[in-house]
């Protein structure tokens, strides 16, 4: 079934889906992850890391949804299914149990680069076939660009 019709061209189309849906299970299961470190996380800088990790939390679901409804608004099927996130996902492994505190920090610079390494490349794709989505993208890297930064300054 295809009830909305894009404006794009079938091949315009094929490139802009690919990216929206990468981006959709990107964010999603960086939400999971920082829910999962927030609620793991020990150690002296308990408090500032576990509210950090909400803040991450809020971006990847207020972004997700937004490239999750470009996708409806493209005639493009958002999937968003928890297999979809577990086969797609660009975040590496997360291992379950207590996180000491320096550990969610490097978690989390870890899957921050991930997504935003795969996000830049979704803004230098888009650019031709659809700038639209590309300043979606565009915003979004933005955002995680600046959790990244903030993360790696606590590493040091
Ligand atoms: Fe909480």
């Amino acid at each position: 079934m295809n009830a909305v019709k894009s404006p794009l061209s079938d091949s315009d189309l094929k490139t802009v889906a690919d990216a929206l849906q990468g981006a959709l299970v990107d964010l999603v299961d960086l939400a999971l992850v920082a829910k999962q470190v927030h609620w793991n996380v020990v150690g002296p800088r308990f408090r500032s890391v576990h509210l950090q990790l909400d803040e991450v939390v809020d971006t990847a679901r207020t972004h997700s949804d937004t490239v999750a409804e470009r996708a409806s608004a493209l005639g493009v099927s958002p999937d968003g299914r928890a297999a979809t996130v577990a086969s797609g996902s660009g975040i590496g492994e997360v291992f379950g149990g207590w996180v000491k505190d320096e550990d969610a920090v490097r978690v989390l610079v870890d899957a921050l680069g991930a997504v935003i390494t795969r996000m830049r490349e979704r803004v230098a794709a888009t650019g031709e076939p659809d700038p639209v989505s590309q300043d979606i993208f565009i915003q979004v890297t933005a955002d995680l660009e600046k959790h990244h930064w903030m993360f790696q300054a606590e590493n040091v």
